[in-house]
């Protein structure tokens, strides 16, 4: 199953993201079922790797993050099977970028697989401090774990 996470600029909350759940889904063993990667709907970062924050929480945890940024592209509509939103901001530009209105039902928001309550939204931490990125990280793990129990 290709798994394609989405924020904006691909060097926060996507990547983030992105390696919990590779390092989860090779820890239960499942990591030949996946196929994990990470966008943007923006190119602000294009090429750049994570941002120091998002690596320094990763690390913590034992995860590398050796992903480059990139924007979102039409194929990856077709490619990927599930395509999770971090944000309603990031879901409304996906269905507005889907090549065809039945390629929308692959776009979820992430948090609708955290088992949590919530608002459905990871906020964006860029202009915070490191509490707004470990937020992202246990958002993620939740996140990560349910995709594993659900698919
Ligand atoms: P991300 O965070 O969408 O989680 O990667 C951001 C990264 C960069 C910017 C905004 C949010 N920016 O404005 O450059």
């Amino acid at each position: 199953m290709k798994i394609l996470f989405v924020c904006l600029g691909n060097i926060c909350r996507s990547p983030l993201a992105e390696g919990v759940f590779r390092h989860w889904a090779d820890r239960s063993g499942r990591s030949g079922d996946f196929e994990p990667d990470s966008a943007g709907t923006a190119a602000y970062h294009e090429g750049e790797l994570p941002d120091d924050r998002s690596r320094k929480i990763a690390i913590s945890h034992g995860i590398r993050l050796t992903h480059r940024a990139r924007q979102v592209k039409g194929e990856d509509f077709d490619r990927f099977d599930l395509i999770l939103a971090m944000d309603r901001d990031n879901l409304s530009h996906l269905q507005f970028m889907a090549p065809h209105p039945g390629l929308r039902e692959k776009i979820r928001l992430f948090r609708d697989f955290d088992p949590l309550p919530g608002d459905g939204e990871v906020p964006d931490p860029y202009y915070g401090g490191l509490d707004g990125f470990r937020l992202v990280f246990e958002m993620s793990l939740r996140v990560s774990q349910r995709l594993l129990e659900t698919f």
